[in-house]
């Protein structure tokens, strides 16, 4: 297990609680009993939650765990998952009900409502039909937060073709490697994107990166930015076709088909400890089932009563589950911003909770302490009296921005759930409930009803109350991934090999309980990065950066950030007559620094590059990484005995000393 740093160990002395309001409790969505319910018997419980959705044909098992790690949940069952989400709440009446207040970053506004939502579902189905579309087919969506990138995943989910969203800031090496590990057939994206205030180009990254790639037979493009960008579209004839032309012709009547219980839903890639990005893969009954329940217990939400606002991005899971498909099941009237929180200015998040009167707020760490930096008096000078519950998600949250956040977003007033989940558990797993937890600080407390969780030590046993170790999920459940895309030994391997006697499932990351057996989350436990909420691995930079040619070798490390919770420190050797004629240049990191963005993407680039002339390595030649981290946090260097060459330590601090 890694070491934890101080910051970390401090969080076992917090010791404040907030209990929710005695109104807030006896209205809320889930209670105590339900945990005691769903520990009597979990199946029943979570067949109850299953009956949230409208199924075409029920299942005739709640769970086949016969071919374990690979689950099947509602088995038998069949169902829409776009028919869940938009066309039953239509026909029970909902029609008028607004399903998106989109906001775009230029200032420009749309609200959708479910009866459009559903003529624009049904027209977008039918062009990807028209486009020789069908069940099982991939297709790869990059787009801004726009209203045609919910409409096209629900598109795909309707027709049954797995839909993979690619984040906007990624990179046209990154969409490739994505769009050939998928073999995807058709590519959804638009002319460009507003980013801080300016339209820049994404059709033609899309371009670049298609550039041979033979899987693909169009290209879907969404005019977004138009004038704005100046100049042409790249285009190729043949391929390439306007949303506008394609779905706005098309029939808004389309007939769903109920498709079974396991039928994949999605992709998703995410960081692994290796180079090469996993994707992630969901089915649609289980998952739905378990990201609507969640939504629903987690946020207390009140379909026709609340308005919601996930601030993710849909290139995440948190965008898929918590802005597609959780929300969108329960019949949410939900905000989606197109842009950055500080265009035009910092207030833009609480401007926009004032004028919608959103109750709900999900957003990230970093963003939190993000606006602790800008200043309380920005929040202060909105109104915010709407809100009544707060969400974090993404990494741990530090009990100072929990307490900022509580008292300067939500009042005093709301409760604030950190909610512990990955884009391999599909839905949140462990959370408070906020009519039930007495909140901690920082503690994402308990797992959910239905869920079950555990800390164990090295050899799998579960640690008392006051100790730590490796986070598992001891039982399956229903959104749990199904698999690696087509890479089921890496499945069993990242996540089953580690604790295989057991059959415990790896989360990667560190936890404690507290006295009172609240689990505490400590980060990741292997060579995953957590950058602003994002997971980025050490291993895809450092290919990044020997990709350079003046790159030798490359080790990198998370470093703990005040902001962004962790930050990327790359330590490279450069080549022979590169070390000589700039010996770290800032012109030549910046150059490095560029390419890893051009690479992976501007996420990925790192805070630091430091020019050395040795990295430290054990015997076996593997990185010590550790003792960079050391050097990156200025802490004193840890243990060298293991070290190859013991020397090489004092060569990196020196060089540190002198270089930067
Ligand atoms: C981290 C995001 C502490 C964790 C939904 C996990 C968290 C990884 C929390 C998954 C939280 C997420 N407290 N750590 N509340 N939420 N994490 O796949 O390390 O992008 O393994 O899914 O983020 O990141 P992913």
């Amino acid at each position: 297990m890694t070491e934890q740093s101080p910051a970390l160990d401090n969080l076992l002395t917090e010791s404040r609680t907030f209990p929710p309001s005695e109104e807030f409790a006896a209205k809320a969505n889930a209670t105590e009993q339900f945990y005691t319910d769903a520990e009597g018997d979990r199946e029943a419980f979570w067949e109850k939650q299953a009956e949230r959705l409208h199924w075409d044909t029920r299942w005739s098992k709640v769970l086949d765990w016969s071919d374990a790690p690979f689950a099947k949940w509602f088995v038998g069952g069949k169902l829409n998952v776009a028919y869940n989400c938009v066309d039953r709440h239509v026909e029970d009446g909902h029609g008028d009900q607004v399903a998106i207040h989109w906001v775009g970053e230029p200032g420009d506004t749309r609200d959708i409502t479910y009866a459009e939502l559903q003529r624009e579902v049904c027209k977008a189905a039918n062009a990807l039909t028209s486009l020789g579309v069908g069940a099982n087919d991939r297709v790869a969506i990059q787009l801004p937060m726009i209203p045609e990138a919910i409409v096209s995943m629900l598109a795909c989910a309707r027709i049954g073709a797995l839909h993979s969203v690619v984040f906007g800031g990624f990179s046209p090496t990154a969409l490739r490697s994505r769009v050939d590990d998928a073999e995807a057939k058709l590519v959804i994206t638009s002319d460009g994107q507003y980013r801080r205030g300016k339209a820049v180009p994404m059709k033609a990254n899309v371009d670049e990166a298609l550039a041979g790639a033979d899987t693909v037979r169009n290209v879907v493009v969404v005019r977004r930015t138009g004038d704005d960008l100046g100049g042409d579209v790249p285009w190729t004839e043949g391929r390439d076709v306007w949303w506008h032309d394609l779905v706005d012709a098309q029939s808004d009547e389309h007939t769903p088909e109920a498709f079974d219980s396991e039928h994949p839903l999605y992709i998703l890639y995410t960081s692994g400890t290796t180079g090469k990005p996993k994707g992630i893969l969901h089915t649609s009954g289980g998952y739905l089932t378990q990201a609507a329940y969640t939504h629903h217990v987690v946020f207390d939400h009140k379909p026709g009563e609340d308005v919601y606002w996930c601030t993710a991005d849909i290139g995440w899971v948190t965008g898929h589950s918590y802005i597609v498909y959780g929300p969108l099941a329960n019949r949410a009237t939900q905000v989606v911003y197109e842009g950055t929180p500080n265009t035009p200015h910092e207030g833009r998040h609480w401007e926009i909770v004032q004028n919608y009167k959103v109750t709900i707020y999900y957003t990230a760490p970093t963003l939190i302490r993000t606006f602790m930096k800008w200043g309380a008096d920005i929040p202060a000078s909105y109104d915010l009296s709407s809100l009544r519950v707060l969400g974090s998600v993404g990494e741990p949250i530090n009990p100072e921005a929990w307490m900022w956040y509580r008292e300067h977003i939500g009042g005093n007033r709301c409760p604030v759930v950190d909610t512990w989940w990955q884009t391999e558990t599909g839905a949140i797993m462990i959370s408070p409930l906020p009519g039930v937890t007495h909140a901690k600080p920082g503690s994402a407390q308990r797992p959910l009803p239905g869920i079950s969780a555990k800390v164990v030590d090295n050899d799998g046993t579960e640690v008392p109350h006051n100790g730590g170790g490796f986070l598992v999920l001891d039982k399956p459940w229903p959104s749990m991934l199904r698999g690696i895309w087509g890479d089921d030994e890496r499945y069993r391997e990242t996540y089953w090999s580690r604790f295989s006697e057991q059959g415990f499932y790896f989360a990667g990351d560190g936890a404690k309980y507290d006295a009172d057996g609240d689990i505490w989350l400590l980060g990741r436990v292997d060579d995953v990065m957590n950058v602003s909420g994002h997971r980025i691995s050490t291993t895809e930079v450092e290919s990044a950066l020997v990709s350079h040619p003046t790159v030798a070798e490359a080790a990198v490390v998370g470093a703990t950030d005040p902001t962004t919770g962790q930050g990327i420190v790359a330590f490279v050797i450069l080549r022979g007559d590169a070390a000589e004629d700039e010996a770290g240049g800032a012109e030549a990191i910046q150059a490095l620094r560029d390419h890893v963005a051009k690479e992976i993407g501007p996420i990925a680039k790192p805070r630091q590059i430091m020019v050395v002339p040795e990295l430290p390595k054990t015997r076996s030649g593997k990185i010590m990484r550790r003792l960079l981290r050391d050097v990156a946090e200025n802490r004193e260097i840890g243990d060298v005995t293991t070290l190859a060459d013991s020397s090489v330590m004092d060569l990196i601090s020196k060089g540190m000393k002198s270089g930067s």
